[in-house]
């Protein structure tokens, strides 16, 4: 994600507890850690929570991740929240093309409460490799909700499928500013 941002101009400060990841960066900073518990001196008039961290399994690390991009971003900044489809872990198997291969969403299997193990398979002409990973489904109001808890609040959805969500501090109400 860092590259496309950088070659449009952006300065970007990339974070990942990946140290293997983070050397894929080129022409940004990066930081290797844990989201949550992020030490920086200054603040971003963007902040991207992407990949769907904001489903994280445990309510607390959720919390936190949220916690985050409220504490890093400006006053009169915004945060970039992308949210799984609505229709996440219905009608599977489904599969879409990406960049010359394959994404098939095999499985998603209640795991305990509000948990779901989700299975996927990536399929490229030179790779395959599957994953699986905990997701926590979140309703338009548990994700509000979530927001809310951390000083947040939705001000536009900015794709169709209400993936990609921008979020901007809460006013002293709890409102939009
Ligand atoms: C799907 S990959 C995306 C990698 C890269 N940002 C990109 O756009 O290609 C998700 C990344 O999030 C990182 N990650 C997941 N949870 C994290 C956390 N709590 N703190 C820091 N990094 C985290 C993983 O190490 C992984 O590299």
């Amino acid at each position: 994600m860092t590259r496309p941002l950088v070659r449009r101009g952006f300065t970007v400060t990339a974070v990942d507890e990946s140290a293997h990841m983070l050397e894929r960066v080129h022409g940004a900073r990066t930081v290797c850690g844990p989201i949550a518990t992020l030490e920086l001196d200054e603040r971003f008039d963007v902040v991207l929570l992407a990949s769907c961290l904001v489903h994280a399994a445990d309510p607390g690390e959720r919390r936190a991740l949220l916690r985050t991009c409220r504490r890093y971003v400006a006053r009169d900044g915004c945060v970039l929240i992308q949210r799984e489809p609505e229709d996440a872990h219905q009608g599977l198997p489904r599969e879409r093309e990406i960049a010359g291969g394959l994404i098939r969403v095999v499985s998603s299997e209640p795991v305990g409460p509000g948990v779901r193990s989700v299975h996927v398979e990536y399929v490229f002409p030179d790779a395959r490799w599957t994953q699986t990973f905990l997701s926590r489904p979140l309703t338009t109001r548990d994700f509000d909700s979530a927001l809310a808890e951390e000083g947040l609040v939705v001000d536009t959805y900015l794709t169709g499928d209400r993936t990609w969500v921008r979020a901007v501090p809460a006013g002293p109400d709890g409102g939009r500013p």
